[in-house]
């Protein structure tokens, strides 16, 4: 067999992945995971948000323990102090005028970026576009944060689930699947670059349209679903409702953490609940249980891998959405060996 994607892939570098949300961060440093490391990030107090290895260069204390002083940031231990710009500024027990060792810096990823109300980082430059849902920056959808979630599991698996349409009446049957049918109606996938789309149209029982008690609709009615993917780990599913009207996206973003290990950040997009805080309650408590039938699977297997070798395999017309996914990412991980192998 050989290898698939896992979430440590040193490939994976140079993809834009999540890691926080803009509300975890403040003028307190706090310590977030990724891709096996650990970053420290603090705003500043012009809103700008700094990132940086959570080590120290003096004696790798981290310096997420540390306390930001204006737009400086200093070291709990012996107290250096490092400017926005992660260059050390003043060592205490040098005195004042020292000369300061020029090795003497922070460690930053290459790309810091904040989009959705999350900041991305990018360890190495990015070869990946930041994921950009349209909904988000449309005033007539209002927002709602699922909890963070951090679990077992392998982030390209993660994906290949959220993309899978075959598993809902079976993963499902406690939330939406019950009704669902089983035949994946034929679908056409387009890629562009490292993302793609998929949308297809189906009929199904609105069993919550209050229009159907009423009588002004059926209860079988049209539905549009589009997924859009951007490599390597960031989705979204807009469920349009055709004949009652209203949409919910869905979004999807997934930090690779350890080997075994992934963070979750999903929220939802919603233009049908009128700002009322206790549907989007509901909605977003709904959301969770369908993220734990979910994972209640995805943790228990044993594989932490995503293979992308097509041949390991075996694939459906059902499976076109993970069959890209596959695609993409080995065109990916391709991509960057090849640019490595010429550096
Ligand atoms: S370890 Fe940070 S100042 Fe010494
Ligand atoms: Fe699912």
């Amino acid at each position: 067999m050989s290898p698939g994607l896992g979430n440590l892939d040193p490939s994976l570098r140079h993809a834009w992945h999540p890691l926080c949300r803009s509300s975890d961060v403040s003028d307190v440093p706090r310590s977030f995971r990724l891709l096996g490391e650990d970053y420290v990030a603090y705003r500043l107090d012009n809103g700008d948000v700094r990132v940086f290895r959570d080590r120290c260069p003096h004696r790798f204390a981290p310096l997420s323990l540390g306390s930001c002083e204006g737009a400086a940031l200093r070291c709990a231990y012996h107290g250096w102090v490092f400017d926005e710009d992660g260059a050390c500024v003043e060592i205490p027990a040098l005195g004042a005028g020292a000369t300061l060792p020029s090795r003497a810096r922070l460690d930053g990823p290459a790309g810091v970026a904040e989009s959705h109300a999350m900041v991305f980082i990018s360890p190495e430059p990015a070869r990946t576009p930041l994921p950009s849902i349209a909904s988000a920056l449309d005033p007539q959808f209002e927002r709602g944060d699922l909890p963070e979630m951090l679990t077992r599991a392998s982030a390209g698996l993660l994906a290949d689930n959220f993309l899978d349409m075959a598993h809902f009446p079976f993963v499902h049957a406690g939330t939406f699947g019950a009704g669902e049918a089983r035949e994946v109606p034929s679908y056409s996938v387009t890629r562009d670059g490292y993302t793609f789309s998929a949308t297809y149209e189906h009929e199904f029982a609105n069993r919550e349209d209050p229009g159907v008690t009423q009588g002004i609709r059926p209860l079988l009615q049209r539905r549009r679903l589009t997924y859009r993917y951007t490599a390597p780990f960031h989705l979204e599913l807009a469920i349009e409702f055709l004949d009652a009207g209203g949409t919910n996206v869905i979004g999807f973003f997934l930090t690779p953490v350890d080997d075994d290990a992934v963070r979750i950040y999903s929220s939802i997009w919603r233009n049908d609940l009128g700002g009322s805080r206790e549907r989007m309650r509901e909605a977003i408590d709904f959301e969770v249980a369908v993220v734990e039938e979910d994972l209640r699977l995805q943790s228990r297997f044993d594989v932490l891998e995503l293979p992308l070798d097509l041949t390991e395999e075996v694939h459906t017309r059902a499976d076109k959405t993970t069959l890209e996914l596959r695609r993409i990412l080995a065109d990916f991980v391709a991509h960057v060996r090849e640019a490595q192998a010429l550096e």
